[in-house]
């Protein structure tokens, strides 16, 4: 701690010399100390030296100090603002406190009073940062106690059906490949991957006879079989942070012609990631052995899906899906090559 009080930032933004040069010499012993003489300026300068915490002069010419406060108050800036003023009103004090002023200093003010102020401020910056970790810890610790409950259920899935052994983190691991050859971001990535992952969990709810038929289902059992979309929807709603893959899961199986389910939505009423992961999902499943079918190869997998562009795919998107797969497809044969000559 000693160490971070000693390289805190301070920035002063005050347009009067005589403040700010004075500010420098009580503040230059324990810290960093950068000045501005207006807003425009010190908005530039925030970007490189990121203070810790922000002396400000409330009257300034353009934009004054508590114009800038209640900008930094908007963006949910964390950095303690220490407010610089020479006529100190009630008015503009309730202002500032409104909009999230750390302390104030009234002019002229002797160099302990800056020195108190200052170490104050930078243990409340600590204690935001120790906060913010401790609370992202603890958000990381849930979503992976939530992935290793899950990777059970889907274990226990696994188990009950060999035929779909290991589709689900396949499915998973081309998806984030595919959304990352697509020039997704690094969040959206991993929200199709996440969805991947989850998105046949809602069969924990359909019947083991239905989930391990060793033949074709029924009219009647396909029913049964089409509810673990809404089912999969249900387990991970109550989850906050998996928000984003709900629509995704729900909707891995509706068609382009609106003939899917469970909401038969068509054409572009179909999420986008969700068309993703349908024809994801149909690759693999043409390229595993299933109780209906023997697996086929990459190819005529990939000439089954063509045929269903327009009716089940999406048009366009699923040739470049395709073309993706195919370079995934080259490259695993590559590795296997490398790894047993
Ligand atoms: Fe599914």
């Amino acid at each position: 701690m000693e160490q971070m009080t000693k390289s805190a930032n301070i920035l002063v933004i005050d347009d009067d010399f005589g403040v700010r040069e004075s500010l420098k010499i009580i503040l230059r012993d324990k810290y960093c100390v950068s000045t501005t003489s207006n807003v425009d300026e010190a908005l530039v300068s925030m970007n490189v030296i990121r203070p810790e915490m922000i002396f400000l002069d409330i009257k300034m010419p353009k934009v004054n100090g508590l114009d800038f406060l209640r900008q930094m108050s908007s963006a949910n800036s964390t950095i303690p603002i220490i407010m610089i003023t020479a006529h100190p009103s009630i008015e503009t004090t309730i202002t500032s406190l409104r909009n999230g002023a750390f302390d104030f200093i009234v002019k002229p003010f002797q160099p302990a009073e800056i020195l108190n102020v200052a170490e104050k401020a930078l243990h409340y910056s600590i204690e935001l940062w120790e906060k913010d970790l401790l609370v992202n810890n603890l958000r990381k610790a849930a979503q992976q106690n939530f992935f290793s409950t899950t990777e059970a259920l889907l274990h226990a899935i696994d188990a009950k059906d060999s035929y779909t052994a290991g589709h689900s983190k396949r499915v998973s691991e081309l998806s984030a490949f595919v959304a990352k050859e697509l020039g997704k971001n690094e969040s959206e990535v991993e929200v199709l991957r996440y969805s991947a992952y989850l998105h046949d969990i809602g069969k924990i709810g359909v019947g083991d006879l239905v989930l391990t038929k060793p033949s074709y289902l029924t009219q009647e059992e396909f029913q049964l079989m089409k509810r673990h979309s809404e089912i999969g929807y249900k387990i991970i709603a109550p989850i906050k942070f998996m928000e984003k893959c709900l629509p995704i899961v729900r909707h891995h199986h509706e068609w382009y012609n609106g003939k899917g389910y469970p909401d038969c939505l068509q054409g572009s009423e179909i999420p986008f990631e969700a068309s993703i992961l349908s024809i994801i999902d149909a690759y693999d499943a043409l390229t595993s052995d299933r109780h209906y079918h023997k697996k086929y190869s990459h190819q005529k997998a990939c000439e089954i899906i063509m045929q269903g562009i327009n009716t089940q795919f999406v048009p366009t998107l699923t040739e470049k899906v395709l073309a993706i797969i195919d370079r995934y497809h080259d490259a695993c044969i590559q590795h296997k090559r490398t790894k047993n000559p």
